[in-house]
């Protein structure tokens, strides 16, 4: 069993860190702009500007089946699609306003077929909310508000009650984790603080604005077992670091005990459709980032942004796609694997992991090196070595000394890289 003890968490946890590998999906209004999820604040614009993506909106090609069958390809056991982002729309058939899916031309509740669509797939289920919402009347305007520089902005906000706003958003949970059954995972999204040299009267906003501890109290009574993440402002289940290869597994702040974690990443920098980005990671950056992750104890949570006619672009397709080739062959070395014992050294170029039950241990060669890979510390622990994507031998000579001494205890590897991304080599322990 691995020697390493998480944090406990209030929410079921286990499944979670065994499957390693979700599905973000952040759709909404902003996909018809095309140039980011925050283009409302970044362009400052007004809501009856903004009213033009939503009498446009009609995802006509969007397939509920066809994503969940795209994650599943990809090697993803799991999805997080935004119910609402900070533009306020939702996308879900909420009683508590007109700003959702069901009044545009589409008409449709899409939150209800991506839940029915990823169950039946097998995928796990969740919900991003977004705490954040610059539509709703009640919402105070801060330094991120698209309406921060109106003249009369702070007359404006001065008239706003946040108390009226985060019983909202405690209606709103509970209608999606009430009407669509199972739900895994709770994602909301995110406390600020006031900015420096902001206007006196734009405050920051955290906890007690959203008055988070009502509203998880709410998603654990309504649905015991669900995953909670920390961006309402309060630990919960997961600490959620965002487009950041970490360093190191991440630690609780005071109790210095290690938590569980998820890395969010991009394709190509936005979260929502960005038509002209230019900055998309190749596939070998992106298999690094699976690897590197599970590496150091944590999940993946991959991003998609579909097109305003509800399917993935071609780019999306094809990062999917090199997710699906090599997740196909080396699964095994991510599923139901965490960070190796210590006594495992990485050799230089490499990523390990090893299976939950200390079984097995996994050599991720990044960079593949030229014939021989030296690991001393396997010497007494070896019992047999292959390639994982073909089950080709590996061998390892614990005294094969053909050059120096330095040579012993080293797998002899094919001079010539094997055809695939990241080769692995599993190694049965003793
Ligand atoms: C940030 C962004 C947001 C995105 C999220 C994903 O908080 O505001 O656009 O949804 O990160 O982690």
């Amino acid at each position: 069993m691995s020697s390493y003890k998480r944090r406990a968490t209030p929410g079921d946890t286990e499944w979670f860190v065994h499957d390693r590998f979700g599905m973000f999906i952040h759709f909404g209004l902003y996909a018809a702009p095309a140039r980011h999820e925050w283009i409302q604040c970044r362009e400052q614009i007004q809501p009856e500007e903004y009213k033009k993506y939503f009498d446009h909106f009609n995802p006509d090609l969007f397939d509920a089946k066809e994503w969940a069958r795209k994650a599943k390809a990809a090697g993803m056991k799991y999805a997080v699609l935004t119910s609402k982002h900070h533009e306020g729309f939702c996308l879900f058939d909420s009683q508590y306003t007109d700003y959702k899916i069901t009044n545009t031309q589409f008409g449709r509740d899409l939150i209800k077929e991506y839940v029915e669509a990823f169950r039946a797939e097998g995928l796990k289920v969740g919900f991003y909310y977004s705490l954040i919402d610059w539509h709703h009347p009640e919402f105070t305007i801060d330094h991120i508000h698209p309406m921060r520089n109106l003249p009369d902005a702070e007359a404006i906000s001065a008239k706003r009650d946040m108390k009226k706003y985060a019983e909202y958003m405690r209606n709103q949970v509970t209608e999606l984790l009430t009407n669509y059954g199972r739900i895994d995972i709770l994602w909301f999204d995110f406390s600020y603080k006031k900015a420096p040299g902001s206007t006196d009267w734009m405050q920051g906003k955290g906890k007690d604005d959203w008055e988070s501890e009502k509203l998880i109290e709410i998603a654990r009574r309504l649905q015991p077992g669900i995953i909670i993440d920390n961006r309402a402002d309060i630990d919960q289940d997961i600490w959620t670091p965002e487009q950041l290869q970490v360093e190191e597994w991440p630690k609780h702040k005071e109790s210095g005990e290690l938590v569980t974690w998820e890395a969010c990443q991009t394709f190509s920098g936005s979260w929502g459709y960005h038509r002209d980005e230019q900055t998309w990671k190749s596939p070998e950056q992106l298999i690094a980032m699976l690897i590197k992750t599970v590496a150091l104890g944590g999940n993946l949570l991959m991003n998609v942004g579909p097109t305003a006619r509800g399917c993935f672009d071609k780019r999306a397709d094809r990062a999917l796609d090199a997710f699906g080739e090599w997740m196909k062959y080396n699964a095994r070395s991510i599923y139901g694997c965490t960070m190796a014992e210590p006594e495992f050294i990485t050799p230089n170029g490499c990523r390990l992991t090893q299976s939950e039950d200390g079984k097995r241990l996994y050599i991720h060669l990044l960079e593949y090196p030229y014939q021989t890979l030296y690991m001393p510390c396997l010497a007494e622990r070896i019992e047999y070595a292959q390639f994982l994507h073909d089950a080709s031998e590996v061998k390892y000579d614990p005294s094969n000394g053909f050059v120096c001494s330095k040579m012993q205890n080293t797998f002899l590897l094919p001079t010539k890289k094997p055809d695939i991304l990241v080769p692995v080599i599993e190694v049965f322990l003793k």
